[in-house]
């Protein structure tokens, strides 16, 4: 499908580090129009992850996009386990508040009057996706793509068999990839090959764009806490839900192959394991190729792209 100059872009998220990151790519690419943020309770609970969303966009600022807070918990049970490490980005506290009217509704309202396809970049639990697709199942049609950063093939996090975008909504993303929308599902085998250093944030944060001060503001903590705790290759680390978000603009960021992926919702070790099957075709002839997977990174791209949107904040160049 071409894509349009701009395309319109909802990110849904549970701000976080990275999906702070991913924000800034959707708000400052020239070809992306962010026209709206979703929050979904995930990496914290649905108060810090929009009240994050908020800061984010304010101290980076970005004007004009509205938050909607969304789920404050997944469609069966809790969230029993986080990741781990302090969520709430140290920023200043924003003078503006989320839109009273509610994520799921305010999905199922936008996606039922567009008019031209709507691109939606998932970078937390599927759970807002999964109410929508519930409540009015025909604005799926009206997704030309979406990106999903979850789930994992060889690489894990939050258990041994799954991600936890995944594992902490097992059944919101067993919706999602029944529900026939073009996926893009970016797993941690992808973004771990794609992490950032304390170099590059000091030379994002030499361009003194608010984007990149908002990043040196929090990034710093973040690869602390991997270098210290999960080092990863090539040292620093990953921002996963940036990769997703640049991917729509940059295809050759990574390299993806046509996978039937589907959740592992039973498993007492493995719940919340994306399945993707990547076997000859002959063993599967009744499974649909439902997601494109990004199965490789490149990690200098990523890094000179990041780059690029960090210094030109506010040139011609980015302004959208
Ligand atoms: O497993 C990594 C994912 O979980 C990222 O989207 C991170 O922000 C958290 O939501
Ligand atoms: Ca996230």
């Amino acid at each position: 499908m071409e894509r349009p100059v701009s395309e319109d872009l909802i990110i849904d998220c549970d701000t976080g580090s990275d999906d702070a990151i991913a924000l800034l790519v959707g708000a400052l690419h020239r070809d992306l129009n962010l026209i709206a943020v979703t929050t979904v309770a995930g990496n914290c609970p649905i108060e810090v992850t929009t009240l994050n969303t908020l800061k984010v966009l304010e101290s980076a600022q970005i004007s004009g996009v509205p938050v909607y807070r969304g789920a404050d918990g997944p469609l069966i049970g809790q969230i029993d386990r986080t990741a781990g490490w302090p969520q709430d980005l140290d920023l200043p506290e924003p003078s503006k508040t989320a839109e009273p009217q509610h994520a799921v509704d305010f999905l199922v309202d936008t996606l039922t009057s567009a008019e031209t396809p709507i691109t939606i970049a998932a970078v937390g639990p599927l759970t807002n996706l999964a109410l929508a697709f519930r409540m009015r199942p025909g604005i799926v049609s009206k997704i030309g793509r979406l990106a999903i950063m979850g789930g994992g093939i060889a690489v894990t996090n939050i258990s041994a068999s799954a991600e936890a975008n995944i594992f902490w909504d097992p059944e919101a993303a067993d919706v999602v990839f029944r529900a026939g929308v073009p996926i893009d599902l970016f797993p941690l085998d992808a973004t771990h090959m794609a992490p950032v250093t304390s170099d590059h944030v000091a030379r994002w944060a030499e361009a003194g764009t608010p984007a990149a001060l908002t990043a040196a503001a929090f990034l710093p903590e973040r690869i602390h806490m991997y270098e210290s705790r999960m080092p990863v290759e090539g040292g620093g680390a990953p921002v996963h839900d940036a990769l997703a978000v640049g991917a729509l603009v940059d295809p050759d960021l990574v390299r993806f192959e046509r996978a039937n992926v589907e959740i592992e919702l039973d498993g007492t070790l493995t719940r919340g394991r994306t399945v993707v099957d990547q076997r000859p075709h002959i063993f599967l002839a009744d499974q649909p190729k439902n997601a494109r997977v990004a199965v490789w990174a490149d990690r200098e791209r990523f890094l000179d792209f990041l780059t690029e949107i960090f210094h030109a904040q506010g040139s011609a160049d980015t302004d959208g």
